[in-house]
């Protein structure tokens, strides 16, 4: 069934491609998507060009004109007058696949299976016309896309690097339904199917070939001619295509025991990845295993039935709102005015070559800008260099990237002590100390080394965006550009707007953000930004947790179970205790009381520990790897937690990190960090890894019911203390029985 259109929408056509549209004979048909046009030769070229839409996306309208040209494709071949269909697109990918809005619509599971049966029916009559028919794929070929060429009996796939396919079914929590699950296994096996269906990921076209998703790759600039020949020979040819599995694999593949193994150890491994909070990667596992011996029919019911569940359950629902939210921040500028041009970064400098100045190069050269990373120290700009080219070997190493590339990348990155050269720059990150003064005094020698209209940028994590501003002669030219750490793995920025940056600024800095594949997120300033404000009180709450006598693992383990990908404790030692209470200080001194350190976290920092990076702190690490909570740690905390563990309930642990969140969301609405519930709902998905299946902190929370939330919180004050208050917001929410999706949309 569907999947995301998540096709790159500045890819161009290459021109070879687009002058392949086939020529003669079109029989006109009401809709002008796709169209069917037969040539002398018997080739029925049926072409999907979408004349609304950047990408070919599956809609009811599509495959409804899609099964007339296969009825009259039928007829054609009756008569002889057609030997062969070719699938083919006019624009620069094949089909991203259904659509979801329409997936969203479905609120009841018959109408669910019946969408599901709508399109087996019409790819059924694909795979079913009697004579070969080609899906040639050119760039991006997801979901229902595939499902399509599976339904084909020859594929042919372009070698172009934009071809990508894939079926990313289960990151919307459903299932691929158009025949997918059904199909996928018999062509190219259970394990290959399974790998597929159940990451989402995309393969490149030589993958596809290897797997036997694809029979033949060919060049793109040859591509309309290879396809021709291609099919003319699938007309001749009585070969049957599909994967050459090893006899290993067709063993372990083609008997009973053989798939009961691989279905075992894949649903291990799902549930260690999901904690069992998805049902669709589990539904998937249940769906192959129920119908490899089944006879097709059967088998596409058994999918059909199955997406009818899925289709209708929050989980799904959550995850489409949660792709809507990406593909907003994906399409968006960061700034209201949609006159705004943001200007073009192709050359970076970095200030500061550690932990962040090093992963922010390498990021940008990665994404192919040129990047200057300056220091004050030799041996920094050195281990920035290092740093980059490990995180390039890396790459190389898990095959994203050739030898050549990586070199070539990082030929991208000089290193400097001086700011010659930066007359050059487009935009400047500032990524030195955290020091509010040393950051003004180089921001201020930077304003006078760099062009009029070149953006500075800081990443502070804690400091004050507008008093750095205030250092500056240009402050419109400055904003707030919060990378996490590790910078090649934390998906989001927070680009923090100054009571003075421009809007030109801004969007600068956020389509920069988009060039380096993140999700930015547009904050004002203020103490923590976003995240790191809402993820204070979270964190201190563990520690008075911890203080009432919880165990680590208790602590850590409710929060999981919730869904987070970490515990708060872990996520401390992730974080560095160091840090972690650097930052809980300035949110207490900025923020007051509610934000008053918990004893523990206190005592650990004072204990010298630094967490992960040190090798203890309330885990064991060996070699970076956690080896569990230290059994010492409650003697080391023995000055503020009771010496006997007891047992808190996990609804009460739980109660009080989430809502020690949601109250401080609130806040930052309340006091305008940002203007939209889906900015906090966004921010924190992609920067703490709040689990996408709930849909957000504030869908959750809506979910729950503003009133329960106040009085949860009520409880908590009168438990716990002050620092619980609900925020005016919620009480006002409350009162006005409305919930924060409601109060702050967009
Ligand atoms: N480490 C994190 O987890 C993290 C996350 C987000 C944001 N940040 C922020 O990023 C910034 C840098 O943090 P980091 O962890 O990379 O620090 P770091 O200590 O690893 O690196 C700082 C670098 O700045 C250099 N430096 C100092 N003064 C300089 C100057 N005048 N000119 C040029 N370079 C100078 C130092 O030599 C050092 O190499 C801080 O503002 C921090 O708050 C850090």
């Amino acid at each position: 069934m569907a999947s995301p259109s998540s096709f790159d929408s500045r890819e161009t056509t290459p021109p070879l491609v687009r002058s392949c549209r086939p020529p003669p004979k079109a029989i006109p048909l009401p809709h002008t998507n796709p169209t069917l046009q037969v040539d002398t030769k018997g080739v029925a070229w049926i072409t999907f060009d979408d004349p609304e839409r950047k990408v070919n996306v599956l809609t009811e309208q599509v495959l409804t004109r899609f099964g007339e040209h296969l009825a009259q494709v039928r007829n054609l071949a009756s008569r002889a007058e057609v030997h062969v269909v070719v699938l083919w697109s006019a624009k620069g990918g094949f089909i991203a696949g259904a659509d979801v809005t329409a997936i969203e619509a479905i609120e009841d599971p018959v109408e669910g299976a019946e969408g599901s049966r709508f399109g087996q029916r019409i790819f059924g009559s694909l795979s079913s016309l009697g004579i070969p028919t080609v899906a040639a794929i050119h760039g991006i070929c997801l979901g229902g896309g595939v499902e399509m060429s599976l339904a084909c009996s020859h594929r042919i796939a372009s070698d172009s690097p934009t071809t990508k396919m894939g079926l990313p079914e289960v990151l919307l929590g459903i299932l691929p339904a158009w025949g997918g699950t059904t199909r996928l296994p018999r062509l190219v096996g259970v394990q290959a199917s399974l790998d597929l269906m159940l990451s989402g990921r995309q393969v490149s076209a030589s993958t596809a070939r290897r797997m036997g998703l694809v029979d033949e790759v060919a060049p793109a600039d040859l591509f309309r001619e290879k396809v021709a020949a291609f099919a003319t020979a699938a007309v001749k040819s009585t070969r049957k295509q599909g994967a050459r599995r090893s006899l290993f694999k067709r063993l372990i593949d083609g008997t009973p025991p053989g798939r009961r193994v691989i279905l075992s150890v894949a649903k291990k491994r799902v549930m260690a990845q999901t904690g069992g909070h998805y049902p669709a990667p589990l539904k998937i596992l249940e769906v192959v295993g129920q119908s490899a011996n089944k006879p097709l029919e059967k088998a596409l019911e058994i999918e059909a039935k199955a997406a009818g569940e899925l289709v209708t359950s929050s989980v799904c629902k959550n995850l489409i709102h949660v792709f809507h939210l990406r593909e907003e921040a994906r399409k968006g500028t960061g700034v209201d005015d949609e006159t705004v041009e943001p200007g073009r970064v192709e050359y970076l400098a970095v200030l500061g070559a550690g932990v962040m100045g090093g992963g922010i190069a390498q990021l940008a050269a990665y994404r192919g800008v040129h990047v200057r990373m300056k220091d004050i120290r030799h041996d920094a700009v050195a281990s920035g260099l290092q740093h980059a080219r490990k995180l390039f070997t890396g790459l190389v190493k898990r095959r994203k990237l050739r030898r050549r590339e990586a070199d070539q990348r990082m030929t991208l990155i000089s290193g400097s002590l001086g700011y010659e050269g930066f007359a050059r720059q487009d935009l400047i990150v500032e990524a030195v100390v955290e020091k509010m003064d040393i950051k003004r005094i180089v921001l201020r020698e930077t304003e006078d080394a760099v062009r009029k209209d070149c953006i500075l940028a800081t990443n502070t994590s804690s400091l004050s965006v507008n008093e750095m501003a205030s250092a500056l002669a240009r402050p419109e030219n400055f904003v707030g550009m919060h990378f996490f750490n590790p910078v090649h793995r934390m998906p989001l920025v927070e680009v923090v707007r100054g009571a003075r940056s421009s809007d030109h600024a801004v969007a600068t800095t956020y389509a920069l953000a988009l060039t380096l594949g993140k999700v930015p997120v547009v904050t004002n300033d203020g103490p923590g930004f976003l995240v790191n404000r809402i993820l204070g009180p979270y964190m201190n709450e563990a520690g008075f947790i911890l203080a009432d006598g919880a165990s680590v693992e208790a602590i850590d383990g409710a929060a999981k179970k919730f869904g987070m990908p970490m515990g708060p404790l872990r996520l401390v030692d992730e974080v560095g205790i160091d840090i972690t209470r650097h930052a809980g200080q300035s949110l207490y001194e900025a923020l007051g009381d509610r934000l008053s350190p918990s004893p523990p976290l206190v005592a650990l920092a004072e204990s010298g520990r630094l967490g992960k990076k040190g090798g203890l702190g309330f885990y064991l690490y060996e070699s970076g790897k956690e080896k569990g909570p230290d059994p010492e740690i409650y003697a080391v905390l023995s000055q503020t937690v009771p010496a006997l563990r007891v047992t808190l309930e996990e609804r009460e642990i739980r109660g009080r990190l989430v809502l020690a969140m949601v109250n401080e969301a609130a806040r930052t609405l309340e006091a305008g960090i940002v203007q939209r519930a889906s900015d906090v709902d966004l921010a924190m998905i992609m920067g703490t890894g709040f689990p996408p299946f709930r849909g957000g902190l504030l869908r959750f929370a809506d979910t729950i019911h503003i009133r329960t939330i106040l009085s949860r919180l009520n409880e908590f004050e009168e438990r716990y203390g002050a620092r619980f208050a609900p925020a005016d917001l919620i009480r006002r929410l409350a009162r006005e029985n409305r919930g924060f999706y409601e109060s702050f949309p967009g």
